[in-house]
Parts: structure tokens; C-alpha cells; sequence
């Protein structure tokens, strides 16, 4: 529930700070500065956060223990009108502490006004945005890991089905299209791997920063530490309260996987073009036109792409909100929530989805097979096999760009010449020459490890699901 004072109507309710102003804020001016519209999202954090701190002030002998009673008695209560939608967020309390605080004070009176000792809303915020970026970072985990068993799925079946691989978008050699999907899911494993390397320095606790000097009372900022579940303190008080760096290197890390999942959605979607027609995509992932009646749309594909640059223009947004800033705390902080927000929503959503449409997709090896019998793809394993043969590989290279381009006259593929024509080329050219034009016999040639041999892609699986 959202409680928007009205623009001319009753005298807002008196602030938090209110006691040092000699004039009321202007309605736009509190609108503009308040952050609880979006904020609110933090509330079980704040609440979690609170209660540690509390309980801290009551076992360090700072807040007598009735006090520390009735704030866990007014949080719970405060905890449920907000899950169950009954708590009135108010734009003039500025943002989801002071919202929370005012509330929990209505029900428990001033044990409420004590639960701030020692803290700020500065180390407050770091925080809560810290113990939910952490929470994000689990989920969007779990999520990746279930994108790379479908591309295990998917790849295993076809560790043998040919395809053109392609340098320049112009086909280049022959791999299979299980050796291309696991491509993807190394990719995949790094992402995952910088989330996870990226939650160490999250896990870190702000609290005890206050302000930004740190506080006069005997707290105990380690037991917060341990009750939180962080891995230890912020060690400098300026830095606890200032800096967002653990945030822009989660957008860093999630600006990367997305870059990854827009080049897979991008295949998709060209592998969808019936010019390709390597795959089909289930219709539950695609959309029709409201004109054309033939349309199959790769939406969800397209819009994968597309949201890429939300997380990107995060990114560039956090760093931009950083780098002009003196220490300590400045309010261009409260900027960091809405593009961290929205990027973490973007990647969870694109994850669920993409793991989702793998399983939806089916490979056409009929379609990849036949897509071989045009450009050559095993010219380089003609100049191999000549280089076996003895000839220097500058001279092989030579000698089948001359058969290619016969063979391109001729309007057939090199496995097409009769052995006389290749012969022509180069007298050691013998019919064994057959066993290396085919794709089959090129990809089985690449077994060692990341190689595209069906050996060594199934190898590289069987591996693949020991990390997972
Ligand atoms: N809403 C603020 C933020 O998001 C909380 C901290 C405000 N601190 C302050 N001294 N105004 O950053």
C-alpha cells in the first residue's frame, strides 16, 4: 500500500531529521529525494539487519534487555503487515528505514527510537543492499547451473550430428553441433564462476560503519557479522559506507553473461531462418504475426538479445554514480537501487526462460549435414593430408584453393572431383583422399581435448558433469 500524501492537502507528517529545518519540504523535493517506492523491496532485509543489530546493543550491555524485547515483539509484527500488504509506506518517511523505524516506534514506543544507537542509515543501506544482492547472486546460481544441464542435454544427443563451423559467417570447417553448444557452456561456467567469485567481497559486513567515522559505543561488530551469515567485516568505516564496488562487479559479471546469452539467442534465431533450418524452436517460445499469417517469431530469442543492454546500461549507470564521488556517504547513492533492481529481475527472468528453451529446442542434423555440401568445408583437410604426405603446408594451402576453385567452376564439392582431377593438383593425392572429405572424417580427426571428434565432445561432457 502506498500512501501518497496529497499535493495540497494536510501538513506532511514531521520527518526523522525535521528537528534541525525551519521550514517544511516542498512536495516535489520530498518526492524526488524519497526512495521509497522502490526501496521497499529491501524491507525483509532492513528487518533482518535490524534485529542482529539489536540483539548486538542488548548483549554488549548498550540497550537494556526489555528494550531488545520489544523490538523483536513490534518487528515481527511490522514483518507481517508488510508481507501481507497492510503496512502503509509513506513518501514522506523518505525511504523503507525510516518507514519501518517510524512504524515499529507507533507499536513499541521508545525501545523503536533506541534501535538506531551506534548505526546510520549509511552502513544501514550497505546492508540490506548486501545481504539482498547476496540472496540474488544464489538464486541467479542455481539458475545458470540448470542453463548448462540443458546444454548438456542438448549437446550430448548430437556429440556426433555435423555442422558447418563458421569464421566470418562464411562457412569454415566442420564440427559438431554438440561441440558448438559446449562452447556455450564454458561460457556459462565462467559466468558462474565471477558470480560466485564476485559474492566473497558482497558477503561483507558494513554495520558498525555508522555514519562514517564509526561509533563511540562498545559494539561488537563481528557476532552481527556471524549472526548475518557475512564472512567477515568491511575493515575501514569510510569505505563500509561508500562504496558500491561489490555491486558494480555483480553488473559486470551479469553484463558478461548476458553478452553470452545474446550471442546463443542470436544463433537461435538465425538457426531458425529457414535458410539455416538447423534447429525448430517450440512454439511456446515464439509468436505469431498479426498480419503475416506464416509468421514463427523467435521472441523470446529476440527479446533475450534485446534486454541485454539493460543489464549494460547498469553497469555504465553505477560506475558513472561512483566515480565523481568524495568519501564518504553521498545520496547519489540511493541512485544504485533501481538499475541493480532491474538487472538483477533481467538476468533471474533470462536465465529461468533460456534453460527453459533449450529444452525446447530440436536439432535438424539433416539440414546441418546438408548445409556441409556447400563451401568446402574440408578444404583444410585436403592441405593436411597433403602435409602428411610431405608437402610443406604453404604449397598444400596453394594446391587446394586451385582444386577449389575447379571444383567451384564445376559447381560441385571437393569430395565431388574424380580422383584423376585431384590428382592433376598433386600426384600424391591417392583415394584414401575420400576418407578426409568427408565431414565425418574431419570432425573424427580432432580428438584431442577441445577438439570437435563425437570422442572428445563426449569426453568433454562426461567431464563437464563432474563440475556440475
Ligand atoms: N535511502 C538512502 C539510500 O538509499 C539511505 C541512506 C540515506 N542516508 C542519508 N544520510 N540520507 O542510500
Amino acid at each position: 500500500m502506498q500512501h501518497e500524501d496529497s499535493e495540497n492537502g494536510a501538513q506532511a507528517p514531521a520527518k526523522a531529521w525535521s528537528g534541525r529545518f525551519a521550514e517544511p519540504a516542498d512536495r516535489l523535493m520530498q518526492r524526488y529525494t524519497a526512495s521509497v517506492s522502490f526501496d521497499q523491496r529491501l524491507a525483509e532485509f532492513d528487518i533482518r539487519g535490524s534485529l542482529a543489530h539489536a540483539r548486538m546493543l542488548a548483549r554488549c550491555g548498550i540497550l537494556p534487555p526489555g528494550d531488545l524485547e520489544a523490538i523483536e515483539r513490534g518487528m515481527a509484527q511490522v514483518a507481517s503487515e508488510i508481507r501481507e500488504g497492510r503496512f502503509e509506506w509513506s513518501v514522506a518517511r523518505e525511504d523503507v528505514h525510516l518507514n519501518i523505524e517510524h512504524r515499529l516506534t507507533e507499536l513499541v514506543g521508545d525501545a523503536g527510537k533506541r534501535l538506531h544507537t551506534a548505526r546510520s542509515r549509511n552502513d544501514q543501506v550497505a546492508t540490506d543492499i548486501r545481504l539482498w544482492l547476496r540472496e540474488e547472486i544464489d538464486g541467479l546460481l542455481a539458475r545458470l547451473r540448470a542453463v548448462r544441464e540443458r546444454l548438456l542435454d542438448l549437446a550430448e544427443p548430437n556429440a556426433a550430428t555435423v555442422m558447418p563451423g563458421f569464421t566470418h559467417m562464411q562457412v569454415a570447417q566442420p564440427v559438431t553441433f554438440g561441440h558448438h553448444l559446449m562452447a556455450y557452456f564454458e561460457m556459462f561456467t565462467r559466468d558462474a564462476d565471477r558470480l560466485a567469485d564476485c559474492r566473497r567481497r558482497v558477503n561483507r559486513l558494513p554495520l558498525g560503519a555508522a555514519a562514517l567515522a564509526g561509533t563511540s559505543f562498545p559494539i561488537d561488530r563481528e557476532s552481527v557479522a556471524a549472526e548475518l551469515g557475512f564472512d567477515g567485516v568491511c575493515e575501514n568505516s569510510l569505505d563500509a559506507v561508500s562504496d558500491r564496488d561489490f555491486a558494480i562487479e555483480f553488473l559486470a559479471a551479469g553484463a558478461l553473461a548476458m553478452a553470452h546469452v545474446s550471442r546463443l539467442s542470436e544463433e537461435l534465431v538465425l538457426w531458425m531462418n529457414p535458410r539455416f533450418g538447423f534447429v525448430d524452436i517450440a512454439d511456446r517460445f515464439c509468436t505469431g504475426s498479426s498480419i503475416m499469417p506464416q509468421k514463427k517469431n523467435p521472441d523470446v530469442p529476440e527479446l533475450m538479445r534485446g534486454k541485454s543492454g539493460r543489464v549494460f546500461g547498469a553497469l555504465v549507470a553505477l560506475l558513472t554514480l561512483v566515480k565523481g564521488q568524495p568519501l564518504a556517504y553521498n545520496k547519489d547513492n540511493q541512485e544504485d537501487k533501481e538499475p541493480l533492481f532491474d538487472a538483477a529481475d533481467t538476468l533471474a527472468d533470462t536465465f529461468t526462460l533460456l534453460a527453459e528453451l533449450l529444452g525446447g529446442v530440436t536439432a535438424r542434423p539433416d539440414r546441418m549435414r546438408a548445409a556441409l555440401d556447400e563451401g568446402f568445408a574440408t578444404a583444410t583437410d585436403l592441405a593436411d593430408y597433403l602435409v602428411r604426405k610431405g608437402v610443406p603446408f604453404r604449397d598444400a594451402h596453394e594446391i587446394v584453393a586451385r582444386a577449389v576453385r575447379e571444383a567451384e567452376l564445376a559447381g560441385r564439392d571437393l569430395a565431388g572431383l574424380p580422383l584423376e582431377r585431384l590428382q592433376a593438383f598433386s600426384p600424391r593425392i591417392e583415394a584414401d583422399v575420400f576418407g578426409v572429405l568427408t565431414p565425418e572424417g574431419s570432425v573424427a580427426a580432432r580428438r584431442h581435448t577441445g577438439g570437435t571428434a563425437p570422442e572428445a565432445v563426449r569426453a568433454a561432457i562426461a567431464r563437464a558433469r563432474a563440475r556440475l
